[in-house]
């Protein structure tokens, strides 16, 4: 969505009262300016927004957010209703919805919308093991044993599973990974989270 605000281009011009005696002359004129509006220096001018996140975990208001499409000297970017920046990383972010809104040195701007969630401690750190050791089979679209781990809705639903094959071993731990088993350290990280209740909110 390309938005520019043009000045109202309607002239209108009025003369008051002239006054001669008892006779009340009132002249008046209404103009139209009848020349063509400047060009419109935004016309087809479009961006692609590109950005990628960080998730706000428990109650620190640590989202972040790093535009990633466009960037450059002319191009400044705010958030929501703040002022513009140069730079293209946002930090601190709470959870909930917002507006990037990017100008260019023309003063055309251009929007986008993104959602930071909000994630528990435990579960922000069992979606780092996931994000680090179960792609590609599982990741980026990958779906090794009939099972994706892109979306939250997907790891959550299966909680039950990727602690049988990551903590328990039942019925093995995942043969191929890399990665497998995991440390202890991480195994306990999985299994805190289950106890807690696996919970996007955990
Ligand atoms: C190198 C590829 C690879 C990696 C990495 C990998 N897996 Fe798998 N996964 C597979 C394959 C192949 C299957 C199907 C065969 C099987 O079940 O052993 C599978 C099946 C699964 C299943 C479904 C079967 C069941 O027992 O419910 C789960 C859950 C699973 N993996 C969890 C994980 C988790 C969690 C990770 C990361 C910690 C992971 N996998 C890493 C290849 C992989």
């Amino acid at each position: 969505m390309i938005n520019y605000s043009k000045p109202a281009m309607k002239l209108k011009i009025f003369f008051p009262g002239l006054l001669s005696g008892a006779i009340v002359f009132i002249s008046s004129c209404n103009k139209k300016d009848t020349q063509a509006p400047p060009p419109d220096p935004c016309a087809g001018v479009n961006y692609t927004i590109l950005s990628t996140k960080t998730e706000s975990v428990g109650v620190s208001n640590n989202g972040t957010l790093t535009i990633l499409e466009p960037r450059g000297d002319t191009i400044s970017y705010k958030l929501n209703t703040g002022s513009y920046q140069s730079s293209w990383y946002f930090t601190n972010l709470a959870p909930g919805n917002y507006i990037i809104t990017i100008k260019n040195q023309k003063g055309c701007t251009d929007t986008a919308q993104i959602t930071i969630l909000n994630y528990g401690p435990k579960y922000a750190l069992v979606k780092e093991i996931i994000k680090g050791y179960c792609g590609p089979c599982h990741r980026n679209g990958g779906m090794d044993g009939g099972k994706n781990f892109d979306s939250d809705i997907n790891i959550i639903n299966n909680w039950d599973r990727i602690k049988a094959r990551t903590v328990d071993g039942v019925p093995s731990f995942m043969p191929q990974a890399p990665n497998s088993p995991l440390t202890n350290v991480d195994k306990q990280k999985i299994t805190d989270w289950v106890n807690a209740g696996h919970r996007q909110s955990d």
